[in-house]
Formats: C-alpha cells, sequence, structure tokens
C-alpha cells in the first residue's frame, strides 16, 4: 500500500545519520553491519547514491585485519550498552566492536550493481568496494576456518545476529561466567524484559567480550581461545550466497584469478553443509564446533540454506514440507523457532518471532527452487503482518502483534525492496 512505503521511507529518513542508518532510535543508536547491508537494498529504491553510501560508511570501519565489524560507533550515544569505551575501554573508547555479522554486504553490492539506473556510479562504486568485500571474505576464511572445514566458526551470539537463538543454549551454557565488571543494560530501558534475552545470557555475552578484549581480539587467537564456537547456519548460508556474488562480481570486473580462488570456497563449503543437514528433522542444524554435535533445536535458520542455493533439490524438498508445517501451526509466519517445541516462546527475540528480513531471504531461497506457492504465501502473510501491524522489529506468530523496537530500519528496507 502507498502508506506502507511512505512510512518505511520516513522511517529511514528519520533514522538516517548522515550517510548511515541506525536500526532503530534508542534501542541500537549505532550503524550495525547487516542491518545496513540489507537497509541499503531500501534506501536503493528511494535514492541510489545514498544506498552506496550506506555500504561505504560501513566498510570506512574496515580493520587492517579485513574484519569488518559488527557495530560502528561513528558518534557517541548513551543509550546503548556495551557502547565503545566497553569495546575498549575509558580510557581508550574503540571506533567499532571487535567482532563480525553475517557478511550480506556482497549479496547487496550485486543488487546494487545489477539493478542501477546510474551505471557510471554503480561501476565506480562496485570497484571502490569490491577489495573490501573481498578482503572482509578472506578474513572469515583464515580468522574463522583456521582448519580449513569449508565452514566458518561464529564466537559470539551477537555475531550470529541471532543472539538468544536456542540453536545456542548449549552451547552458551557451557561457557563460564567470569568475574566481571558490574553492568547495567540499557535495552531494558527501551524494550520489555519478555521480549529480550535473559540476564544469564548477558553475563555470558559479557564473559565472551571481556576474554576477547584481553586478547585485543586478535583474529588469529580469538578462534582458539573462544569458549564458544559454532557453525551458525544463517552466517554460513549468507556466506555462502555472498560469495557466489561474490565470484559473479569478479567475473564482472574481469578478475578471473580472484574469481578462481571464491569458487574454491564455494566448492569447500557445498560439500560440508552436507554434514548439517538433519535428514530426519527434515531440516539444517547448526553445529557446536567445540562438543562436535549438531545442536537440536530447529531454527528458520535451518531453511537458509535455500537462500545460499547449497541444498540439493531433495533437500529442499524436506525443507518445503517442514516449512509448511511450522506455517500451519501458527497465525503468522515465519517463527524463528520450532512452533512445536516445549520452549517455544512467541514475543523472545530469537526464541519465536518472526523476523521480516528472514522472511525474505527464505522467500528468494522458495522461489529460486520452484516453490512458488509457499513463496508467495509467506509473501502475502509478511505484507498483511505490516499492514495490520506497522513497522517493527519482530512479531509475534501467534498473534501478529508488534515486538521489540518500534519504526524499524530493516523492516521498512524489506518494506520498500521486497513488499511493495
Ligand atoms: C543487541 O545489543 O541486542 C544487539 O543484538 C547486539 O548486536
Amino acid at each position: 500500500s502507498l502508506q506502507l512505503l511512505e512510512v518505511s521511507k520516513q522511517i529511514l529518513i528519520e533514522n538516517d545519520r548522515g550517510g548511515y542508518t541506525i536500526p532503530a532510535k534508542g534501542l541500537y543508536p549505532y550503524q550495525w553491519n547487516w542491518d545496513s547491508a540489507l537497509v541499503a537494498l531500501g534506501w536503493a529504491t528511494l535514492d541510489e547514491g545514498r544506498a552506496w553510501q550506506e555500504l561505504e560508511k560501513l566498510f570506512s570501519a574496515q580493520w587492517e585485519d579485513g574484519l569488518v565489524p559488527h557495530i560502528v560507533f561513528h558518534q557517541p550515544s548513551p543509550t546503548y550498552f556495551p557502547g565503545p569505551e566497553i569495546w575498549g575501554s575509558v580510557e581508550q573508547p574503540m571506533g567499532s566492536t571487535g567482532i563480525t555479522q553475517p557478511p550480506v554486504a556482497a549479496i547487496t553490492v550485486r543488487k546494487l550493481y545489477e539493478t542501477a539506473l546510474n551505471k557510471e556510479l554503480a561501476l565506480q562504486k562496485l570497484k571502490e568496494l569490491f577489495p573490501k568485500l573481498l578482503a572482509w571474505h578472506r578474513w572469515f576464511q583464515s580468522a574463522r576456518d583456521p582448519e580449513n572445514t569449508g565452514l566458518v566458526a561464529t564466537l559470539h551470539p551477537w555475531e550470529s545476529g541471532m543472539d538468544n537463538s536456542p540453536a545456542w543454549d548449549e552451547a552458551l551454557y557451557n561457557v563460564p561466567v567470569d568475574q566481571i565488571p558490574p553492568y547495567v543494560r540499557q535495552d531494558l530501558g527501551h524494550v520489555d524484559s519478555a521480549m529480550r534475552p535473559k540476564q544469564e545470557e548477558y553475563d555470558r555475552y559479557l564473559t565472551l567480550l571481556y576474554r576477547f578484549r584481553a586478547v585485543n581480539y586478535d583474529c588469529n587467537q580469538l578462534y582458539f581461545l573462544s569458549p564458544f564456537r559454532v557453525t551458525d547456519l544463517c552466517t554460513n548460508s549468507v556466506l555462502y550466497r555472498a560469495n557466489l556474488d561474490l565470484r559473479w562480481l569478479a567475473n564482472e570486473l574481469g578478475q578471473d584469478q580472484i574469481a578462481e580462488e571464491v569458487d574454491g570456497w564455494i566448492e569447500k563449503a557445498r560439500s560440508a553443509f552436507d554434514s548439517l543437514y538433519d535428514e530426519e528433522g527434515g531440516l539444517y542444524k547448526s553445529k557446536d564446533q567445540l562438543t562436535g554435535e549438531l545442536v537440536t533445536a530447529k531454527t528458520s535458520a535451518g531453511f537458509l540454506p535455500l537462500f545460499a542455493r547449497v541444498a540439493s533439490a531433495s533437500q529442499a524438498a524436506d525443507l518445503a514440507a517442514t516449512l509448511e508445517r511450522w506455517l500451519n501451526r501458527v497465525k503468522h509466519g515465519i517463527p524463528s523457532y520450532d512452533p512445536e517445541s516445549s520452549n517455544f516462546e512467541p514475543l523472545r527475540y530469537w526464541r519465536g518471532p518472526v523476523w521480516v528480513i528472514i522472511n525474505w531471504m527464505i522467500t528468494d531461497g522458495l522461489r529460486a527452487y520452484g516453490y512458488e506457492d509457499l513463496a508467495l504465501r509467506v509473501e502475502a502473510d509478511t505484507y498483511e503482518l505490516l499492514v495490520s501491524h506497522g513497522i517493527n522489529e519482530y512479531y509475534d506468530p501467534v498473534t501478529g502483534a508488534a515486538a521489540g523496537g518500534k519504526l524499524f530500519s530493516w523492516t521498512a528496507a524489506m518494506c520498500l525492496a521486497w513488499l511493495s
């Protein structure tokens, strides 16, 4: 609807901080990595130059080693914890966090480039961004897969973007809580605590942060010392897809050798992905690298290999059947956690609620595998959710009620780029 588009546009404009977009006022007052890469898709429908700028701002914070941080602290903000002085120190605050997030950017760059009306600008921006994308993807290979398994490790729940996913319960509760400085959460001042991660989880998030800080976020050490190390399906699916797009971009730029290098990562990942498939459950599962076990939790990330294009035709058929079962259990899809499970929580962050960006990714995957009807069903359902409940962070799959942050940028961007 026109009104929905107008509201979405206003949200991006309101959350624009001059070249980058905050996810939501108060709750998330900085630039978040994968939020920004998705928000750029929304900007592209309004102003191509502004879309490119979003990525430029993000990559302006890239580290020497190639890491693109999960949050960039462009300007101080007292409404967020843990901010620059926790990641760094009171004496020397850091300009960013020292961990990353699912690497959506290359996917966005290809989309912006392919759909650009201003081709000249697009080619110029592609040339500038390409080496930075490549450095980040190489960093994933060396820093997050030093043992060359084909799949990358995620070392902090915040890196997964799905902080309190039930997929991390076992691995996270194996992390001992250290003696850490007392702290006050700020998120609970913005959003009801029933919708947010729990205190026991935050204690561990902070424990990990302080352990990483103690070695200055040295990417050669973190993989080996982190007491939390998982193979996250979301990160690996997004990376796989992003590598397909990076290879495409390399070809476009005539960079054959780089295309070959990326191809090597893709090949290796393709065979490794099968080790994450749970045939009986009809779903992919994340893995705890420290115990070597697939996690038991069934989450919406389990469908993301469709977005990656890494599932086989028969796996895709299983995934589509599982998804249909889930959809039939709730009023609004896609729940982030198996609605048949006994600890399904329809309001708590990644333990049940619907996330529009995940709906977009899964829908894109369903289409690619020929499940058009199912894709249309999710699409219509998502649209209806936004029309009736507004542009929010996430939604209760049972009632549709809005939850989390309000006037939320990446949901607005999906409305502009996908549902319009
Ligand atoms: C938060 O603060 O809740 C974010 O998810 C961290 O990235």
